[in-house]
């Protein structure tokens, strides 16, 4: 396939939806949605994608009901390990994306250790992004800019990248949205700048590598112009 896009974020949306279709807790959609990335993941990635963002846990994420946070921190805690272990041996190097600080310290220790055993790693890049928001990262990088004392002269779109939690890491290619919603909501605001867009309705533990190769032969079709002609 040609005109392959080599950054892809996700928004993995409609786990919920999907578990009470089943009469089941919403905590099940959750797992069947962590089930769901490590194929997603792979068909990227055999589709010549290096760079891959993930969307687990949002900074508006903390408006839910204490018990489905709690749910969705155990189940990260009792996964990342193990897959990222698998990432490890395919060469992935995992980062995170977020304020990290923010989370639990058990949380936090998950998460460094998944990103301390990959960090030597040369091949694809995994971008967890998690206790994430868009305006934060923003904000995030101005208060970073201010502290190293850079001169406002000195700040342009290239310094101002290069501070982001996605510093070295190209811009969003293609953006995929699961689960029927068609909005943005607070993801990589500054990177998906000239991304395309993909929404489908499937719901996110639903998203096959099918549905992966419609979306990369979808976003195939577009003409992209980075505001040009
Ligand atoms: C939403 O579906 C998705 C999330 C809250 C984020 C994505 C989370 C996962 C794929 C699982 C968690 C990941 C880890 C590694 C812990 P929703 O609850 O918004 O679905 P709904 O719109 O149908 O309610």
């Amino acid at each position: 396939m040609n005109n392959l896009p080599s950054h892809v974020a996700i928004i993995m949306d409609g786990n919920g939806r999907w578990a009470e279709r089943r009469g089941l807790p919403r905590l099940a959609g959750h797992l069947a949605g962590v089930n769901r990335i490590s194929s997603v993941v792979t068909s990227l990635l055999t589709n010549q994608v290096k760079y891959v963002t993930l969307y687990g846990f949002s900074s508006e994420n903390w408006n839910r009901p204490e018990e489905e946070v709690k749910g969705l921190f155990q189940l990260l805690e009792e996964r990342i390990d193990r897959e990222a272990a698998e990432m490890h041996n395919h060469n992935i190097q995992i980062k995170h994306l977020g304020r990290i600080n923010g989370l639990p310290s058990t949380v936090q220790n998950s998460i460094q250790r998944a990103c301390q055993l990959t960090q030597n790693n040369s091949g694809p890049v995994l971008n967890f992004a998690f206790n994430y928001g868009g305006r934060h990262e923003i904000v995030d990088t101005a208060r970073k800019l201010i502290e190293q004392n850079i001169p406002a002269d000195r700040i342009d779109e290239q310094v101002f990248a290069a501070n982001l939690y996605t510093a070295g890491i190209p811009d969003v290619d293609l953006v995929i949205r699961t689960g029927g919603e068609l909005r943005i909501s607070n993801f990589l605001l500054w990177q998906a700048a000239y991304a395309e867009y993909y929404f489908t309705d499937v719901l996110w533990p639903d998203f096959t590598p099918r549905q992966v190769e419609l979306a990369l032969a979808e976003f195939g079709k577009r003409k992209r112009r980075f505001g040009g002609l």
